[in-house]
């Protein structure tokens, strides 16, 4: 078996240029998915079950069906519905941002019922009303601790946007695939994906940890 790097370094640029675009998406997806997972952690923690009830059917749905299927309905059906056609790119932003938003809102809900209740009733009792608390008690030590999980999601999303290929979203694993149909070729293009990925994640976890330890000696 004769390993043929040749093939590698012709796809040098499509796979940088696939690099960037799988970090895009995942940028995009941690970006979108915080703002969004916020809202609906905070529609989950209302005390009205009533109101509570779709951000529950949300969380329900984009945990319990596999990203591969959301990434699907996205890119046939809402993308086209809304858009008039199909777009690569923009259909997997939709779908990882929405489903890291389901991720995230449960986060965010464990990190503010992971503060002592204690918390609050000492705010409250030092006049506080139960806004204020939230704002000044609770919610600056909860998104201390939403810190390491939300890094973990960010690096889940650069894993799992590899899915983004089967719509053709150029990214890491669109060339990798490309690369092995062109060639039928399987180590090459399979393993140098693996590498770019591993590259991506164990970087993101270095620059994760050391913010941690920042934030835990702050
Ligand atoms: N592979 C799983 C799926 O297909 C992972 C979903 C994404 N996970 C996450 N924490 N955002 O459903």
């Amino acid at each position: 078996m004769d390993f043929r790097f040749d093939i590698i370094a012709e796809y040098t640029p499509f796979l940088v240029k696939g690099t960037l675009l799988t970090i895009g998406l995942s940028i995009a997806g941690i970006l979108i998915g915080t703002v969004l997972g916020l809202l609906i952690g905070l529609g989950k923690l209302v005390n009205n079950k009533l109101a509570a009830f779709p951000f529950n059917l949300y969380i329900t749905f984009f945990r319990g069906t596999p990203l591969f299927v959301q990434i699907l309905l996205v890119h046939f059906g809402v993308v086209p519905l809304f858009m008039g056609e199909t777009n690569a790119i923009i259909a997997a932003i939709i779908a990882l941002s929405l489903n890291a938003a389901a991720y995230i809102a449960e986060i965010f809900r464990a990190g503010i019922q992971s503060i002592d209740r204690g918390q609050m009733e000492a705010a409250r009792s030092l006049g506080m009303n139960q806004r204020q608390a939230m704002r000044y008690v609770i919610l600056p030590q909860a998104f201390k601790r939403m810190i390491p999980p939300l890094g973990n999601e960010f690096i889940v999303l650069i894993k799992e946007s590899s899915l983004a290929a089967v719509i053709t979203a150029p990214e890491i694993m669109y060339w990798g695939r490309a690369m092995a149909g062109q060639y039928y070729k399987v180590w090459e293009p399979y393993l140098t994906a693996a590498l770019i990925y591993l590259i991506l994640t164990i970087s993101l976890s270095f620059l994760l940890n050391r913010l941690e330890r920042r934030l835990n000696t702050g």
